[in-house]
């Protein structure tokens, strides 16, 4: 068993119900499981989150912040550990969804991860002798590493650094550029500054040993050596109805071969996994292109995750991305609200880290294919844009069921139709 530093020996993140409570009551649920402070129970209230001091320190010209809503999805067992998921979205059913399905594994998830090896690239242009170049890049090889790694020594120390050298003779319109890629091992770090600090380090002394004029020296957000996978099995989630398991192969079978749908089919996995890199202060867009253009790396755009049928009508699924998220430095460390969201999923590395969020992007992709396979999305989705209407006009906790209920019996969610329900409701309780 790995971390449980945090928590009392026997967590169970299996909680049914669990979204019946308030928002206060959930969080003591979380809480007493994790220990937080009433410091960090602040913080995720909103009461003392980020400020405009910490914003300010962040980004440029700050004048405020932009609070998300923050959830905790359930259910989840990765790798025989239970974890609470801190999901970051705006988006409805996200949460509920991803909740829903972990629930449906009862083994829950097993992951892998390649390990955190980044890639920087080192552009030259003007090479007189491009292949040339290329041999004599190799053959400075141990030079390059040494002077890449001269510049982190605490990275070196922890283990991590350049590592390997990659050089690629690469057609422009112009002319062979020649560009080399640092594989620098960023353990526990997103990285970006590491290996962009080498690249730019190292680029006169490639320039002096090709007679090249370096222009980009930036790391590359196709991370295929920083891989993460993870596989799921959903226990007869059909109930034996294979109706519906053959839509749901068929729905994942499409985006295999037409990119429109694997399109919105990763689409829906990065609910799930841009949520949870929010939460935890990661980039959020660095994981979007990278899983995208890993999507693509066929050259054909194509979905992240597989499904198959396994014995006794469960359905197997997996998924593979690359996954540059880092718990050390950089805004995980900053954020008020990201060090709680760390503490709750209470990992102890990137690799499992990685690993849930892959787990957490499967399930939203299983309950996707679920939903769109059997009743479609739109009754769960129109049920949250009734209650968010009704939460606009003012609905009071105990209104807000019966006003979803009534709407959703008349087929109707519309503001107007809202507004009559609930005015008549409260009529009627005022009657009483
Ligand atoms: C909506 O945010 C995501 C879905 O469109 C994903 C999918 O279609 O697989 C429901």
């Amino acid at each position: 068993m790995l971390n449980t530093s945090n928590r009392g020996d026997c967590m169970v993140t299996r909680i049914s119900g669990f979204y019946k409570n308030s928002p206060e009551e959930r969080l003591e649920i979380i809480a007493k499981q994790l220990n937080l402070s009433t410091e960090e129970k602040n913080t995720l209230l909103g009461n003392a989150g980020l400020s405009v001091n910490v914003a300010d320190h962040m980004v440029e010209n700050a004048i405020g912040s932009f609070p998300i809503p923050l959830g905790i999805a359930v259910n989840f067992k990765v790798n025989e550990k239970d974890a609470f998921v801190p999901m970051a979205t705006e988006e409805p059913s996200v949460i509920a969804a991803a909740s829903n399905a972990a629930k449906q594994s009862a083994k829950g998830f097993f992951t892998s991860y390649t390990g955190s090896i980044m890639r920087g690239q080192i552009q030259l242009t003007n090479v007189i002798d491009p292949y040339g170049a290329l041999a004599r890049i190799y053959e400075n090889k141990e030079e390059i590493l040494h002077r890449c790694n001269a510049q982190d020594p605490t990275l070196v120390s922890l283990g991590g650094g350049a590592k390997d050298l990659d050089v690629h003779v690469i057609d422009g319109v112009a002319e062979k550029m020649v560009v080399t890629h640092l594989l620098v091992d960023t353990k526990d770090a997103m990285g970006a500054n590491a290996v962009n600090t080498m690249a730019e380090a190292v680029a006169p002394f490639i320039e002096k040993i090709t007679g090249g004029k370096a222009i980009l020296r930036i790391l590359s957000n196709l991370a295929d050596q920083r891989i993460v996978r993870a596989r799921g099995v959903f226990e007869n989630p059909f109930s034996g109805d294979k109706n519906v398991q053959e839509k749901f192969i068929r729905a994942a079978e499409l985006a295999e071969a037409d990119p429109y749908r694997a399109a919105t089919h990763n689409k829906g996995i990065m609910n799930g996994i841009t949520a949870v890199a929010l939460a935890t202060g990661n980039d959020t867009r660095a994981v979007e292109a990278g899983a995208h253009a890993y999507a693509a790396i066929t050259g054909r755009y194509r979905p992240l995750s597989h499904w198959e049928i396994g014995e006794d009508d469960s359905m197997i699924g997996s998924i593979e991305l690359p996954m540059p998220v880092g718990l050390v430095g950089g805004v995980t460390a900053s954020h008020p609200v990201a060090k709680v969201a760390i503490k709750i999923l209470d990992v102890e590395s990137v690799e499992e880290l990685a690993g849930i969020i892959a787990s957490v992007g499967l399930a939203q992709n299983f309950a996707a294919l679920k939903a769109l396979a059997g009743e479609g999305i739109q009754e769960g989705h129109m049920k949250l844009h009734a209650r968010n209407i009704a939460m606009q006009l003012g609905a009071k906790n105990d209104e807000m069921d019966k006003v979803v209920e009534l709407a959703m019996k008349q087929g109707k969610i519309s503001y107007d139709k809202i507004k009559e329900i609930l005015l008549s409701l409260q009529k009627n309780n005022s009657n009483h």
